[in-house]
């Protein structure tokens, strides 16, 4: 459960609506890792050869994806349908869906508003407050603990990533956590993997898990 703005509105968990932006996962990885408004495409494209490297040398990784830190394309706004419209109309609209989730019918409401492009929810948050002086505004993030793939960037050609797989009461961070951390290096006509250490708690640990 969240309180959002300190005051009393409050959201409990993700709000998930059919209309989200569903973006790959490896454009994901890339809007979260570059923090700039939407998903840079050479870096997409790098991420996802990467991670079909990784993939193709270690198949048992097919089951670890990542974990978005939040849905792109949404902002939960505090404020009244005039500021919903003023996104609409704003050069980050058009607004696909803004759906009251809390707040009396005259008074000012939460908004959960969802874009048609997939921004960076820090970036939209930023400009939103400073270009339309909307300032209760937050994005749409997603709690919990799970499965997760890290990517750290080490030189221009090479790269790190770290598989975790996560079990055992994941919703208030895993007790259980294996990782797998693997290099890849791109040569002339392929990406070369090595999987250089793998670490955490015992896999076999895994019958414990709760349905
Ligand atoms: C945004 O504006 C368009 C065009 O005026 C309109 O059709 C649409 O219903 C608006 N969306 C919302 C969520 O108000």
């Amino acid at each position: 459960m969240k309180v959002l703005f300190g005051c009393l509105l409050v959201v409990v968990g993700t709000l998930l609506h059919t209309n989200a932006v569903v973006i790959s996962e490896e454009e994901q990885m890339a809007l979260e890792i570059s923090g700039v408004m939407l998903p840079p495409k050479k870096l997409t494209k790098t991420i996802g050869e990467h991670l079909r490297a990784i993939r193709k040398f270690y198949p048992q990784m097919e089951r670890i994806q990542h974990r978005p830190k939040w849905i792109p394309g949404e902002l939960l706004l505090a404020a009244d349908a005039s500021a919903v419209q003023k996104l609409n109309s704003s050069r980050y609209g058009p607004v696909k869906t803004a759906e009251k989730v809390t707040g009396e019918e005259d008074s000012s409401s939460t908004f959960h508003v969802i874009f048609d492009k997939p921004y960076h929810p820090a970036r939209l948050v930023e400009r939103v407050q400073s270009e339309l002086a909307i300032q209760e505004v937050e994005g749409n993030l997603i709690f919990g603990d799970g499965n997760d793939i890290t990517y750290h960037p080490t030189a221009p050609t090479y790269a790190t990533y770290t598989f975790k797989m996560g079990w055992g009461d994941c919703s208030s961070g895993c007790i259980y956590k294996h990782f797998w951390e693997f290099s890849v290096a791109p040569s002339e006509e392929t990406v070369t993997v090595k999987l250089e250490k793998e670490y955490g708690s015992d896999l076999n640990n895994r019958e414990f898990v709760k349905p």
